[in-house]
């Protein structure tokens, strides 16, 4: 690697994690059961989330770890059940207890804190009593929920992000729990998706109205779609994919309006999502003022005619079918794996020009400036014989990922942050901590999640992998020291 490409002087470099993901302590602090707890128990023989990575008990182990590596930024994710554990919108204070806790640490650091507002940990007390996802009433509890968030910490945090990859929650509705209580997903899902965009579009008001100062964004999850060949069929099959698993979003939040290719989508499907004069108004009012970027992959089109065509992508190494891959759409596109490129132990691609893309993708068509707020490598990894984690294949997946992000800026694009997912290993959206991301290792199984009777047998030790020290090397150098 040369020298170039260069890194702006006050870019943000960090790491990310989500609440429900990391933080374990589901039943303490007065926190109240998420939606995404129950769904998480399923996923045996992975353990749920009541423990994850224990960050709940050990976050200034944790901030102390990031600050000896150099962050300047850490982007994690606030636990609505235990900001607001019940329908009576009280705040618990021990929430905000935590939350101010962890905020405080990082700025005694000097690391900027970025916090996604929510990221798939809908309250248990929101389906249940006001109708979850499906229902108008969760947009004022969301608004509730932001209030109380800006109020007590937007002092001290300045970027907020509204919903974490609302396209995926829609896209991998059954996957990520958006999805139940619906009988029928396939239309229900864009009355969803509204909703979601009517919190998104409160959260964007509210911030700039009460946090002095702050800056706010959405989280898309975005994967560039390339055409299989260069018949031109393959060409649009790529557009349309690219059109329905995130243009719709991303043109959205951009413009404050539905695209006409989503509304002739929705038109020609026989769908009629619940969109009201005044929803329209309040999506225009709300303008972002950044993107974040979740980049991990990428994904390949073709033209298929055939309506019943299914994508057929095998087991993975460890007997697993159908990694979070997109459905394909009939008649729209179909999707297949790219001959191009290599992928990981979950069959996601490994792909460092996709990073380049995204941002070249995102900034020529909305001039906004990016943050990337997730990437990174899941893989299958346990101590070698010597106690400690040689990560080479992260560091290698790291380090190209981060040469394209140079590249991006070099081409002109306007980057603030990379954060990559994840500090600490910590519980996967399905395949629990066997699926390790982090640059810190956890000492623990799956299995050892899920049988002991409490955290205090486990060692939950933080072991600092190969990569840890690499990445430390690179920010502290912003982006010279490869
Ligand atoms: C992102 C999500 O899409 O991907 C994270 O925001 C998630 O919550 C990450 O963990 C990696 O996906 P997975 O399925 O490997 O955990």
């Amino acid at each position: 690697y040369k020298e170039d490409p260069k890194f702006p002087e006050n870019f943000m470099w960090g790491a990310s994690s989500a609440a429900w993901q990391v933080e374990g302590g589901v039943a303490e602090g007065g926190r109240t059961p998420a939606m995404i707890d129950i769904n998480s128990t399923k996923k045996k023989p992975y353990a749920d989330n009541s423990i994850a990575a224990d960050h709940f008990h050990r976050y200034k182990e944790d901030v102390a770890l990031m600050a000896e590596c150099g962050f300047s930024s850490y982007r994690f994710s606030l636990s609505w059940s235990r900001i607001i554990p019940h329908s009576d919108g009280k705040v618990n204070p021990e929430g905000i207890k935590f939350y101010n806790g962890l905020i405080d640490e990082l700025i005694k650091n000097n690391i900027t804190p970025i916090v996604t507002i929510y990221h798939y940990d809908l309250p248990v007390w929101v389906y249940e009593e006001l109708g979850g996802w499906r229902s108008r009433k969760t947009i004022d509890a969301f608004e509730h929920l932001c209030k109380v968030c800006f109020e007590n910490f937007g002092d001290r945090v300045k970027y907020w992000l509204s919903l974490n990859e609302q396209n995926m929650q829609i896209c991998y509705g059954h996957w990520l729990g958006t999805s139940v209580g619906c009988t029928d997903w396939e239309r229900e899902k864009w009355d969803i998706n509204h909703i979601m965009n009517l919190c998104h579009a409160k959260a964007v008001i509210r911030c700039h109205e009460m946090v002095e100062g702050g800056k706010i964004g959405p989280v898309p999850g975005y994967v560039p779609i390339y055409p299989k060949t260069c018949n031109p069929g393959d060409q649009i099959a790529a557009m349309n994919a690219e059109e329905l698993t995130q243009k719709i979003w991303n043109d959205t939040y951009v413009y404050g309006e539905y695209s006409n290719f989503v509304k002739k989508y929705w038109e020609t499907h026989d769908i009629h999502p619940d969109i009201r004069p005044e929803d329209l108004e309040l999506m225009k009012k709300a303008k972002i003022d950044f993107i974040s970027v979740n980049c991990y992959r990428s994904n390949t089109a073709y033209e298929s005619k055939i309506d019943s065509e299914r994508q057929e992508y095998g087991l993975n190494k460890f007997g697993i079918k159908g990694q979070m891959q997109w459905p394909n759409v009939p008649g729209e596109y179909a999707l297949c794996t790219n001959p191009y490129v290599e992928y990981t132990d979950w069959d996601w691609e490994i792909d460092p020009q996709a990073m380049r893309y995204s941002l070249r993708y995102l900034w020529n068509h909305y001039r906004l400036p990016m943050m990337i707020t997730e990437n990174g490598f899941g893989a299958n990894e346990t101590k070698d014989a010597d106690g400690q984690v040689h990560d080479t294949a992260r560091i290698e997946f790291l380090r190209d990922q981060i040469y394209q992000v140079g590249l991006a800026i070099e081409d002109g694009c306007e980057v603030i942050a990379y954060n990559p997912w994840s500090f600490t290993d910590l519980l996967s959206t399905g395949n629990g901590i066997k699926k390790r991301y982090g640059l810190v290792y956890i000492d623990t199984t799956d299995d050892e999640l899920v049988n002991c009777k409490d955290v205090s047998e486990l060692s939950m030790k933080r072991i600092k992998k190969d990569s840890y020290y690499w990445y430390s090397k690179l920010i502290k150098s912003n982006g010279k020291d490869w």
